[in-house]
């Protein structure tokens, strides 16, 4: 019988390890012999661990398992796929909150095991890059361009034009630098896309490497992924015996070398020129643009700077063509968008979809609420530098135009759900402190301005001269949003303004 256990940090989290340890124990003791296999996550974190059994009518999943549950789930016929159990949900893949995703770029996570380079070809891996192979730089970039394809970092800069920049810039040594430096609360699905499904970051990062005429590409990985990194280490080992990295890449004779590099805990460094300082081995300092590190970036040369997501999105349209991409979303937001639920919701995970969904379907239909299980009250959506959704916001449409038309932001996807019981004004205060605490310091709106902005909002809520205060706030937001010379300090003030704004009642003591 074959048998899967996930092994991500999530499921790891959660005591998969000692599920997986105890299902071997007791199938042993009854006689029985299976075959494991630690695959990736589905991304579906309530469920964990969600351990599933191959049948002839496809995978059924149990979830979540304790140790505890496992000799009782034997017993009730487990290993024959029997779904008569409180913790059975039938086939995997027609559980509704996978069922109803669009998963492009997450398709094979948690259906293999990640570092299985047959698995991840029996899925179309690698497809992506033997087309590449097969075409012209400008034919790579212009099918990227066609495809939409935003920036899934949060800025969402169309990333063919980020490439065309970087593949007409002369030099002989250009980079790809993968920011994998996933620092916004709330997200996660970088590192699912990393543990789960390392092949296709690899595969992005190669076609990246032929399109510009990059011949190194580094992936900066935040140290707080340590799995993400072992994972990615073997991957990019297995994948150059492969041959699909390295100097001669299926025997192309074009070359791609991949290594990754840890952060060390800034979330600053996740700026792609603090992270180029921190790649360089200096201190995690922006730098000032221009130059674009299209132009002049790692070690001053042509780089292109993408997010794992951008990426990982790219052996897809490189395999069915950007058209087929383009066809999912609205407006300018084109493919899909990797939304983490998280915060206070019922069913966390990660939610594959195509532009244009409402907060309140993925809240309340995938989300199933809160955990609490009290009224909703505000949403962060895009993280810590995003702001704070009303529900009289949870009806737009997710997408970059219509949520930028609010003040509001996509960000890198994650969506942080609060209850009735929120201080907002507590919120607005942590927005103030994050960016004191963050600031690299080379800015004074964003390196005093964020200390004076938690004095500030401390004098309102102690009510001293109220209205001079509120008055004061909007100009110190104003002035950081002006003059910072990043996001960092340029759009702390989105997350304050929108308490303001929406829940001016909390600012009263
Ligand atoms: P940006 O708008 O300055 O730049 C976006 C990207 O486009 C950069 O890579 C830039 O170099 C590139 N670019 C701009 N013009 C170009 C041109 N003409 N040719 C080629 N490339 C060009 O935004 P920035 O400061 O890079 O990112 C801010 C965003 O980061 C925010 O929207 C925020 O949501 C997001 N963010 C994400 C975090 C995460 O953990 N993923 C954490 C913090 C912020
Ligand atoms: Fe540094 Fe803040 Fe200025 Fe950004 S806005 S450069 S983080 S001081």
């Amino acid at each position: 019988v074959r048998v899967f256990v996930p092994r991500d940090t999530t499921a790891l989290a959660m005591g998969a390890d000692e599920v997986a340890d105890r299902l071997v124990a007791e199938a042993d003791a009854r006689g029985i012999e299976i075959a494991l296999t630690r695959n990736g996550s589905r991304g579906l974190a309530w469920l964990e661990p969600l351990v599933e059994i191959e049948t002839d009518a496809g995978r059924m999943a149990y979830g979540p398992v304790s140790v505890g549950d496992v000799a009782g789930l034997l017993d009730a016929g487990l290993l024959e796929g029997n779904t008569e159990h409180p913790l059975a949900h039938g086939p995997t893949e027609a559980i509704p909150y996978l069922a109803r995703q669009q998963r492009l770029t997450f398709s094979r996570i948690g259906v293999t095991d990640p570092l299985s380079i047959a698995d991840y070809l029996a899925l179309d891996g690698f497809r992506g890059l033997e087309t590449a192979l097969t075409l012209e730089p400008q034919a790579i970039v212009d099918e990227v361009k066609t495809s939409g394809l935003r920036g899934r970092g949060g800025a969402a800069f169309p990333t063919g034009i980020k490439w065309q920049t970087v593949h007409d810039a002369p030099s002989d040594q250009k980079y790809i630098v993968c920011n994998a430096d996933e620092g916004d609360s709330g997200t996660f699905a970088d590192r699912l896309a990393m543990e789960c499904d390392p092949y296709m970051l690899i595969e992005g990062m190669a076609i990246a490497g032929l399109a510009v005429g990059a011949t190194q590409g580094y992936i900066y990985l935040r140290s707080e992924y340590p799995l993400a990194h072992r994972i990615l280490d073997e991957a990019i080992e297995r994948a150059e015996q492969a041959g699909y990295l390295g100097a001669d890449i299926r025997g192309s004779g074009r070359r791609f070398d991949l290594e990754v590099r840890l952060g060390a805990g800034a979330y600053i460094c996740g700026e792609e020129t603090s992270l180029l300082e921190s790649l360089e081995g200096k201190r995690g300092m922006v730098r000032y643009k221009p130059p674009l590190p299209a132009i002049e970036g790692l070690f001053g040369r042509p780089t292109v700077v993408n997010n794992v997501l951008s990426l990982a999105a790219v052996p897809y349209i490189l395999d069915r063509g950007g058209e087929a991409y383009a066809d999912y979303g609205m407006g300018r937001s084109r493919g899909t968008l990797a939304l983490q639920l998280a915060g206070n919701v019922k069913r966390g995970g990660l939610v594959e979809l195509a532009f244009g969904t409402s907060l309140r379907e993925l809240m309340e239909d995938f989300g199933g609420g809160t955990f609490t299980e009290r009224p909703l009250r505000a949403v962060q959506v895009g993280g810590p530098l995003c702001a704070y959704l009303p529900e009289s916001q949870w009806d737009l449409p997710l997408d970059y135009e219509t949520f930028a038309g609010v003040g509001a932001g996509v960000g890198h996807g994650g969506v942080v759900m609060f209850d009735d019981s929120v201080d907002m004004a507590e919120q607005a205060r942590f927005s103030m402190e994050f960016c004191a605490v963050e600031s690299c310091g080379k800015c004074t709106p964003c390196r005093i301005g964020s200390t004076r902005g938690v004095e500030v909002i401390d004098r309102i809520l102690a009510n001293q001269d109220r209205d001079a205060n509120l008055e004061l706030l909007d100009e110190l937001c104003e002035t950081m949003e002006d003059g910072s010379l990043c996001a960092m300090g340029g759009m702390t003030p989105f997350p304050v303004k929108s308490v303001m704004t929406h829940f001016p009642d909390d600012l009263q003591r």
